[in-house]
């Protein structure tokens, strides 16, 4: 019944995003300007490997991306995700990775009414190979990032299709709980799990899921602050809310044993 529920979601997300709307109102990245950009892939015997979601690579052999990515299945042999993509059909720099492992929080919970607590899964794969278009990104330091300029990537929605066929990006404030749950008065908006970006105007959209938003860091590089949970359901009357990373770092790191 849950798994329905997200489906709708899905479903009517795509029915009401206007044909104008972008990643939204984002503009295409530049190549190798998002190195640490995956595309995660599942594979169907009818349709082949087809793009769910956005994730992204925090050390050669794992990525993290939403738990709601895997509601349909966790079986992880049949995922893959793609480093080094610009077109996400067949940019020459691609690498296939072979997804082992597929680590969801123990805590997630599919409950839109609390909005979806603890959204975030840990996936272990073939290493990368680092290139100019490959490497990792930092994990975040406990800053709040209220009223920090950050960017959002993603093949999602944007003019005309989805998904978009070159990665797009978009930049945009992170805004407080108070104000994010004003957007959203129905969802228990909580600091613990959520990170919101903008007002709706620039948003993340269907097939963003699981993707970035990437903040500068005080001291040092840019760091993954968030992934993409949910968005407003048009796209365009709601900030984007993501899992915030901070929360989870000794469960990741539990994982990855490399920081
Ligand atoms: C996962 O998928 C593979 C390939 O389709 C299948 O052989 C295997 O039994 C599945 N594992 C589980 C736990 O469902
Ligand atoms: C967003 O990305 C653009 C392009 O890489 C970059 O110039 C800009 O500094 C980034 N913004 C922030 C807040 O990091």
């Amino acid at each position: 019944m849950l798994l329905g529920t997200y489906v709708i979601l899905v479903a009517i997300s795509i029915v009401k995003c206007a044909p104008s709307s972008q990643i939204i109102s984002g503009v295409e990245a530049i190549k190798g300007e998002f190195p640490s950009m995956l595309s995660l892939q599942r594979f169907n015997s009818a349709t082949g490997w087809s793009h769910v979601c956005g994730a992204t690579l925090i050390n050669f052999e794992h990525s993290i991306t939403a738990a709601t990515c895997f509601l349909q299945s966790s079986n992880a042999t049949e995922y893959r995700v793609v480093a080094g993509l610009h077109e996400l059909v067949n940019t020459p720099e691609q690498q296939f990775l072979t997804v082992s492992t597929i680590d969801i929080n123990p805590s997630f919970a599919n409950d839109p009414a609390n909005g979806y607590p603890n959204n975030i899964a840990v996936l272990r794969h073939q290493a990368a190979t680092r290139t100019a278009y490959v490497n990792v990104i930092a994990l975040p330091t406990t800053a709040t990032y209220y009223d920090q300029f950050c960017n959002i990537t993603g093949w999602g929605r944007y003019e005309g299709g989805e998904p978009a066929p070159v990665l797009r990006r978009a930049m945009d404030r992170v805004i407080n709980d108070l104000d994010c749950n004003a957007a959203y008065p129905t969802i228990n908006i909580n600091y613990n799990y959520h990170i919101c970006f903008g007002d709706g105007q620039i948003s993340a959209c269907g097939v963003d899921h699981g993707g970035p938003i990437i903040c500068p860091e005080p001291q040092g590089s840019p760091a993954i602050a968030g992934v993409n949970s949910f968005n407003d359901i048009s796209c365009q009357n709601g900030p984007s809310v993501y899992t915030r990373v901070s929360t989870y770092l000794t469960w990741i790191c539990s994982i990855t044993q490399s920081c």
